[in-house]
C-alpha cells in the first residue's frame, strides 16, 4: 500500500534530504512488504504495520499532514477515527483524504478484491 501516510513536524534523525519524515501504515502485511520493496533506499520514508482502528494512538507523535489514500472508505467507526487523526495533527495541520467512495465500497470493490498491486481485480 502507499496508504496512510504520516510526516513529522520537525526534522528528526532519519530524515531525508528535504528534512521530511514520513511513515506509511496499513494493517495488511502483503501491503507493508511491497511498499518496503517498492520505496527500498528512499531516505525518510518507513513504513510500518498498524491497524489504524485496533492499535493505540498514542503511540504516535503528531504531524504535519496525515493522509489517507484510498482507505478512509473501509474505516468502520469513522467519527472516532477522524477524532483520533484530529487529535494527532499539529495545530493548523492538514487531514487529506482520497476516497473514491465517501461511505463504503461498492460490492465489487470490497477489501478482499484488493491485492495490494495498486490493481482491483
Ligand atoms: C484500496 S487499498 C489502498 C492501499 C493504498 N493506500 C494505496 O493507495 O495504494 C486499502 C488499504 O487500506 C488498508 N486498511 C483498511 N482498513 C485499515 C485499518 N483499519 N488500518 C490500517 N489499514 C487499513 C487495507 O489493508 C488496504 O491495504
Amino acid at each position: 500500500m502507499r496508504a496512510s501516510k504520516t510526516i513529522r513536524r520537525s526534522r528528526p534523525s532519519g530524515a531525508g534530504a528535504d528534512g521530511v519524515r514520513a511513515l506509511g501504515v496499513d494493517y495488511a502485511e502483503t501491503a507493508i512488504s511491497l511498499a518496503q520493496s517498492r520505496y527500498q533506499g528512499t531516505s525518510g520514508l518507513s513504513f510500518q504495520r498498524w491497524n489504524a482502528e485496533g492499535d493505540e494512538w498514542a503511540t504516535l507523535p503528531l504531524y504535519d499532514v496525515i493522509s489517507s489514500r484510498l482507505s478512509y472508505t473501509l474505516i468502520q467507526e469513522k467519527e472516532k477515527f477522524l477524532k483520533d487523526v484530529r487529535d494527532h495533527l499539529v495545530p493548523g495541520g492538514s487531514f487529506h483524504v482520497m476516497t473514491p467512495h465517501a461511505v463504503r465500497p461498492t460490492p465489487a470493490r470490497t477489501p478482499k478484491h484488493w491485492n495490494h498491486s495498486g490493481r482491483n481485480q
